[in-house]
């Protein structure tokens, strides 16, 4: 059997995990919202309308931040639409997702919402077809406790208290020609440069993300990190990324999408690392992987623009895969081991669009394989990340090239408790890993589960919820941690460091 080794040292630590790492994203498209975490009159739905099935699985994914309301969606979006009294609100064409918004499901709502999910919001601000002003009434409304006609109106809508929303992202991918509001990246970083100014004269503590590339495949990937950093790296927080995989004629490739988002990672840090240091400074700009996930987006780009601007179109429902899965496990071993770098991250989407937890209207809510990796993940890595140096086989991969089939990271707390997270990347060997400690310390394995299938494309569904899921795992903890890794799998063990 194929062997992989690593040896433990807690020396090699990173820094903590930021709890910000496992955030979500609700956007208004397709059913992310609307039949999603919102439908008045579904039999779980509470007196506001929320779906109370869909908050007790958000609960268990474990989501801690979720950023709204887009998106492609927020650059044609008006905030002052979707709040007051919702008879009054206007019904608008969102030409993002070509779809009729009713605006029943706006900002207050969200901020209802996210009270009963226990979730932070993080809002997207319209820097497409809006501007600084629009920018700053919104803030004032949200943040300013009262007396002022813009705060005194949410007041008078019911939220006395202010919001004290901490974290705004400063447009989205507006390097993107489909994004209303286009622009290059000296206009957007003179933009995010103004809007950051004046927000930071009413609170000087925000959050504060400026919009990098859309994806890394973009031609202008890079140059508008730094262009659009050169214009505002003094007023930022975080600059946020955008990383989306898809499987296409080879699986191991597939496998392997962790070894991009690494590349992806590092250069964008590297790019802000040197641009405020060319400018005198020593900030350390966080980087947002603020949309990240697999994403069937070339397989089904054409229905993204349904015909006759429906309302909430079932838009992007692809059921996800075990290999999906392995490859949603690996992305979120990447951004481990890069926590000192990778400041907060929001799984898109998650409900029903590119989603992890999946609705159907006036019927179930069900988990999606992608469900697992994640829920996991955000329950049990905690503490310090410790990236550790694997010596594993390796396979030759066409866009990745040479890459070891197994990639782990551990997570260590101070009570000497810690967990490993794990995936084979082989398509079809099982490989043995083995962990021990460079102090020589005993790893004892408390408890270990797997998520793997004999049928990679194996996928939950209405009826057929749990056909994917991870069961207990076996090990061996005597000189030295042994787990046993099935071929296209991803596993999570506890484990106690003495
Ligand atoms: O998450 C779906 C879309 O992907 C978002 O609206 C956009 O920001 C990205 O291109």
């Amino acid at each position: 059997m194929l062997e992989a080794r690593a040896t433990l040292d807690l020396a090699e630590a990173v820094g903590p995990v930021d709890p910000r790492l496992f955030g979500s994203f609700v956007e208004h498209m397709g059913r992310c919202v609307y039949s999603g975490i919102y439908e008045p009159g579904h039999p779980a739905a509470d007196a506001e309308g929320f779906r109370t099935d869909v908050l007790d699985l958000v609960a268990e994914l474990g989501v801690t931040q979720v950023r709204y309301p887009g998106g492609n969606f927020v650059s044609g979006y008006r905030w002052e639409d979707g709040v007051g009294p919702v008879d009054e609100r206007p019904t608008r064409l969102d030409l993002a997702w070509h779809s009729r918004e009713t605006n029943e499901f706006g900002l207050g709502e969200f901020m209802r919402w996210t009270a009963a999910a226990r979730v932070e919001p993080v809002i997207t601000l319209n820097l497409g077809t809006r501007g600084i002003a629009e920018a700053l009434d919104l803030l004032e409304y949200a943040n300013h406790a009262g007396g002022t006609t813009l705060s005194d109106r949410r007041v008078s809508y019911g939220s006395a208290e202010p919001y004290d929303i901490r974290t705004w992202c400063l447009g989205n991918e507006l390097d993107g020609p489909w994004q209303l509001g286009h622009r290059t990246a000296h206009e957007y970083g003179r933009l995010a440069a103004e809007t950051a100014r004046g927000m930071r004269q009413f609170d000087p503590d925000l959050r504060l993300v400026v919009a990098g590339s859309s994806a890394a495949s973009m031609p202008t990937f890079g140059a508008w990190e730094r262009t659009v950093l050169e214009s505002c790296w003094d007023l930022v927080d975080e600059i946020s990324v955008h990383a989306y995989y898809e499987e296409g004629a080879d699986l191991a490739d597939f496998l392997a999408s962790g070894v991009a988002m690494e590349g992806l990672i590092e250069t964008v840090a590297g790019i802000a690392d040197d641009v405020v240091s060319r400018a005198g400074g020593t900030k350390r700009i966080g980087l947002a992987l603020d949309e990240w996930n697999v994403w069937y987006l070339r397989r089904h780009q054409a229905s993204f623009q349904p015909q006759g601007w429906p309302q909430a179109p079932r838009l992007c429902e692809d059921a996800y895969t075990l290999a999906d899965a392995v490859v949603v496990g690996g992305l979120l071993i990447t951004m481990l081991r890069h926590a000192d770098r990778v400041s907060s991250a929001c799984l898109s989407q998650l409900v029903n669009v590119i989603a992890p937890i999946k609705t159907e209207p006036d019927g179930p809510a069900w988990r999606e394989a992608t469900f697992y990796p994640f829920a996991s993940t955000a329950r049990h890595a905690r503490g310090e990340s410790v990236p550790l140096s694997l010596q594993a086989p390796t396979l030759i991969t066409p866009t990745h090239g040479e890459v070891c089939v197994v990639d782990a990271v551990l997570t260590a707390t101070e009570d000497e408790g810690a967990s490993l997270f794990a995936v084979n990347r082989h398509p079809s060997e099982p490989v043995e890993f083995v962990l021990d400690a460079a102090d020589g310390r005993p790893i004892r394995l408390l408890g270990a589960q797997v998520l793997t299938d004999s049928d990679v494309h194996a996928t939950n569904s209405i009826d057929h919820p749990t056909r994917v899921g991870p069961r207990p795992l076996g090990g061996d903890d005597g000189e030295a941690l042994r787990l046993r890794l099935p071929p296209v799998s991803w596993a999570h063990a506890n484990l106690l460091l003495r």
